[in-house]
């Protein structure tokens, strides 16, 4: 097996292992007391200039070619997961992210010669995890393409919504219909049985046919918007599922057309390219289920946890990927029930407690997790005020036995913030803070 090129390039680590202080200029180390929604936390805190070779001295796009499978907003750069999952784990051993999105943390394990595994509640996030993570080589997935018999689809054309039209053409769409059924009948999600009224909700894919489906609905779901020269729909953008009225409106100020591809050959030339460094040697786990309800044969299975749940309201994900939830099979609105999404600190609170709870459950004693979020403006009457979402998980994880080392903060440049281009300078979300635990 390959190795990634991108390791080569490494710069030689300075840093010595599993001991946080040791990686840090420990004069840098200033005591916070950071104030919200009510919870107040006196915690040691670094800003990540002040940290020895970083994902800061690399570019948003460093990393694995697996790892541009899809773009999708309010994921953090694999240099980031690679930081933590270098310094603080071993090979062999087992990293979990309980908000796995896209699959960064769970891929870069993987990489990392470490089992990477990966949870989240999110059908198009679930499926992108366990694209990366299976570790279906791009001949063998070929061989499964080669394998099905596509024939036509069942839904006529004319029945499927008008939002959807908005952004294919009648030839394009035809055939994303037929492959969306073929693979969702590999897959075997059942969307009937996958109840989200009951909290019922969980898949995962064991065999290496499922494997297969899941690899291919992940390149699937990369190429189904954007405006590179394989994506499937009108030029629009790639990380989230845009508006259909603004799209229609945009589309026909600026004359835009939607392309006929060939979708088979758009899948196989992305598939192409994300292997084209290798693919990890060391295959994972993906899971569609929630933070707050991890298995119960998971107890103290962890070495290692790196993850970022939602920011309140920061982002609204089932609806930043409707069209890849339908591509699914899934009905946004049914998802947005399920996911972490909310104003209020006290449901906020609460949904962190179940999570907290959950990881230290699931670390093996001694052993850290790493918490991304970032800090989320909010209205209260006339005025807006900060909310440092960082205090809000400290005070949580403290209640559920948890030690907090540290916080480091780290300011998110203008232009990686949060719908950047839609946004001025002084908008969106301005620093992200790990928060250090230990059980
Ligand atoms: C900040 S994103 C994680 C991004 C990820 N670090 C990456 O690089 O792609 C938060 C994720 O939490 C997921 N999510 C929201 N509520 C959840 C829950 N209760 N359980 C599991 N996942 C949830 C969302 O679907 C979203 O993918």
């Amino acid at each position: 097996m390959l190795k990634p090129k991108y390791i080569e390039q490494r710069e030689p680590l300075t840093l010595i292992k599993n001991d946080l202080l040791r990686i840090l200029d420990v004069s840098a180390i200033s005591k916070n007391r950071d104030v919200a929604c009510n919870v107040s936390t006196d915690c040691p805190s670094i800003s990540s200039y002040n940290l020895k070779n970083t994902w800061r001295q690399n570019s948003r796009n460093w990393g694995h070619p697996m790892h541009s499978m899809a773009s999708r907003s309010g994921s953090f750069p694999p240099a980031l997961a690679d930081y933590f999952i270098n310094h603080f784990s071993r090979v062999g051993d087992l990293v979990l992210d309980p908000y796995s999105g896209k699959g960064t943390t769970s891929y870069q394990a993987c990489l990392l010669d470490r089992v990477g595994f990966g949870i989240d509640v999110a059908p198009e996030a679930y499926v992108l995890t366990g694209a990366k993570v299976h570790i279906v080589k791009h001949i063998e997935a070929v061989e499964y393409l080669k394998s099905i018999r596509f024939g036509i689809s069942k839904t006529n054309i004319r029945d499927v919504h008008p939002d959807i039209k908005v952004f294919f053409s009648t030839k394009t769409l035809a055939q994303i219909l037929v492959i969306k059924e073929r693979l969702l009948e590999d897959l075997g999600i059942d969307t009937t049985k996958i109840n989200y009224d009951s909290g019922l909700v969980f898949h995962h894919a064991r065999t290496k046919k499922e494997q297969c489906a899941q690899y291919w609905f992940g390149v699937l779901t990369g190429i189904l918007h954007g405006s590179s020269s394989y994506s499937l729909s009108l030029p629009c953008s790639h990380s989230f599922s845009m508006a259909p009225n603004y799209t229609k409106n945009y589309a026909k100020k600026h004359n835009l057309k939607k392309p006929d591809r060939n979708v088979i050959q758009c899948m196989i030339e992305k598939s192409h390219y994300l292997q084209s460094s290798g693919i990890a040697r060391i295959g994972g786990k993906a899971y569609l289920g929630k933070a707050q309800e991890l298995p119960k044969s998971w107890e103290e299975k962890f070495d290692l946890i790196v993850t970022s749940p939602p920011y309140f309201t920061a982002q609204n994900y089932p609806w930043d990927n409707w069209l890849r939830e339908w591509l699914l099979g899934f009905d946004f609105k049914e998802v947005r029930k399920q996911t972490t999404q909310t104003a209020s600190c006290e449901k906020y609170s609460q949904a962190m407690y179940g999570f907290l709870k959950e990881a230290y459950r699931v670390l093996k004693p001694g052993k850290r997790a790493f918490v991304v979020v970032g800090d989320v403006t909010k209205k209260s009457g006339d005025e807006k005020i900060i909310i440092n979402t960082s205090s809000i998980i400290s005070h949580e994880a403290k209640k559920v036995g948890f030690n907090i080392d540290l916080i480091i903060n780290d300011d998110i440049p203008p232009t990686k913030r949060y719908n950047s281009s839609f946004l001025s300078v002084n908008q969106g979300l301005q620093i992200d803070r790990i928060v250090c635990l230990k059980k």
